[in-house]
């Protein structure tokens, strides 16, 4: 039996994202309603997360997933954390600001995170997954791969920016790849009659 997800995104992108990790996992993946606004209120990557699954969810009558992920600089106290999408109008500009605020900082660990939520269609919450990749700042972008802050994201254990890693190494390390590997077990052996 194919059991439909309704991914809690208008973003086409995040969906064939998503369709790649959850392959072969018996869900069909489908858009949520392009009318369906959810704000982004909550102060945590979960919260977030738990917010966008489950008022899909209720508003669908469906299973409902979602995502939240963002960067945390540690010298920044966590900056751009929750705000990472909000940090500037565009992926430059974002850099940019990011850049400026470190300045020559030489403390220049972050860290990526991504909170992965699952509700049932009564908006309760069933399943929640967190991946955290660990790297550094650095002082100018390089790479072309990837999107976001993928220029300016090292990670020394591969000696990589995220934008010089191909699709394939970046979801094997990256903060999303993680929360998807440690999901996909616990989707598995969901009870899916009891909503
Ligand atoms: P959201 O999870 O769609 O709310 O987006 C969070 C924001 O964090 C994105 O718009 C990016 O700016 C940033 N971000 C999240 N994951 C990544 C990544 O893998 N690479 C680069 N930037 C990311």
């Amino acid at each position: 039996m194919t059991k439909l997800l309704v991914v809690a995104t208008g973003n086409p992108g995040k969906l064939l994202e998503m369709q790649a990790y959850l392959a072969n996992s018996g869900w069909e993946l489908r858009l949520k309603p392009e009318e369906l606004e959810i704000e982004e209120t909550g102060d945590t990557f979960v919260a977030n997360a738990c917010l966008k699954a489950s008022q899909v969810a209720k508003a669908t009558g469906n299973w409902a997933i979602a995502d939240d992920s963002g960067l945390q600089v540690d010298a920044l106290n966590g900056a751009p954390g929750v705000y990472s999408a909000r940090y500037g109008n565009s992926d430059a500009f974002r850099i940019a600001r990011l850049l400026r605020e470190l300045g020559e900082q030489s403390q220049r660990q972050a860290q990526f995170v991504c909170v992965v939520a699952i509700a049932r269609p009564d908006g309760a919450i069933v399943l929640q997954s967190e991946g955290i990749c660990q790297g550094e700042i650095l002082y100018a972008p390089r790479g072309n791969y990837g999107f976001g802050y993928d220029p300016i994201f090292y990670v020394p254990e591969k000696q990589m920016t995220f934008a010089e890693m191909t699709p394939e190494l970046k979801r094997a390390v990256s903060h999303r790849g993680k929360a998807f590997a440690n999901l996909l077990p616990k989707l598995a052996s969901l009870e899916i009659t009891d909503s």
